[in-house]
């Protein structure tokens, strides 16, 4: 049975879609049968960063109400192979998603692939209950700021009392990624650091993401920016793939990344 992995946030803007893009071409890259799902009804967005827009014909929703077959809606990823899409509605109603339907859609998925990635919502947004309540694992994404942090604390809150697993009497398990990371600042005490966060939220570490203008291009040309191997964004992705895999990868090597420039300076 597959793996529902989450990722969602309180605030929103803060590098979801961009995680989600990146995790499922890591993961899938590694071998991995893996499926991303846009749940932001309304508003497309993974399937810019994947590079898929031009190839949709069906979504999310026309799979939940019988419009068409789930294989007729999934788009496999031109590069990476056990990469499969299934992209968000653009519908307007964001309260279209039905409980039981999203069920029978997330049970069907988990019978076909090992890592099942949704991308959620902000968590002020409606969906986002959707999005969270099959979950097996939880991704939060915050980025270093007072209003991100304090979002994504209400958000673990809401994970821990309204999913399925909360409901049977179990935990999502919740890992923390912290995106946008300006190393420069976080010396000069002007930005949050990683310690500071973590101590707040009190989950588990995933990784650290850098503010990396790289990003922004891959968007824009639709390749995730985890193809792009030297850039710390794409090692950054590439290590928390590796992690959900289960492989210890050492935070030490971010913090090299981050300020190995500046060690070597003073060596
Ligand atoms: N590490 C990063 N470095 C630089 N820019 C980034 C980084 N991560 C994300 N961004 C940029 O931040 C913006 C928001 O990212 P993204 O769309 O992934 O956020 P989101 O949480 O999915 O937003 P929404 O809540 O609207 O769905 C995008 O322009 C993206 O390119
Ligand atoms: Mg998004």
């Amino acid at each position: 049975m597959g793996i529902v992995i989450t990722i969602t946030s309180g605030k929103g803007g803060v590098g979801k879609s961009t995680a989600v893009g990146n995790l499922s071409v890591g993961l899938a890259s590694r071998g991995k049968k893996v499926v991303a799902i846009d749940f932001d009804i309304g508003l497309r967005n993974l399937d810019m960063i994947l590079g898929l827009e031009n190839r949709i014909v069906y979504d999310v929703v026309d799979v939940m109400e019988g419009k068409c077959k789930l294989n007729q809606a999934l788009i496999n990823d031109k590069r990476t192979k056990t990469l499969y899409f299934l992209p968000a509605s653009q519908s307007k109603d964001k309260n279209i998603l039905d409980k039981e339907k999203v069920k029978i859609l997330i049970e069907e998925l988990k019978k076909n692939f090992d890592f099942i990635l949704i991308d959620s919502p902000a968590g002020i947004e409606s969906g986002f209950e959707h999005a969270i309540f099959w979950a097996d694992i939880a991704l939060i994404v915050v980025t270093p700021e007072v209003s991100s942090v304090r979002d994504a604390d209400r958000v673990i809150g809401i994970i821990d009392a309204k999913s399925e697993k909360a409901a049977a009497g179990g935990e999502v398990t919740k890992h923390l990624i912290i995106n946008r990371i300006k190393s420069d600042l976080v010396r000069k005490g002007e930005m949050m650091s990683s310690d500071d966060v973590l101590e707040i939220l009190g989950i588990k570490l995933i990784g650290l993401v850098p503010e990396d203008e790289k990003v922004v291009s891959a968007t824009n040309s639709g390749e995730p920016v985890i193809y792009n191997k030297n850039t710390k964004s794409a090692k950054a992705y590439d290590r928390i793939s590796r992690r959900i895999l289960g492989e210890e990868v050492d935070f030490e090597l971010e913090k090299d990344g981050f300020f190995g420039s500046l060690a070597r300076l003073f060596k």
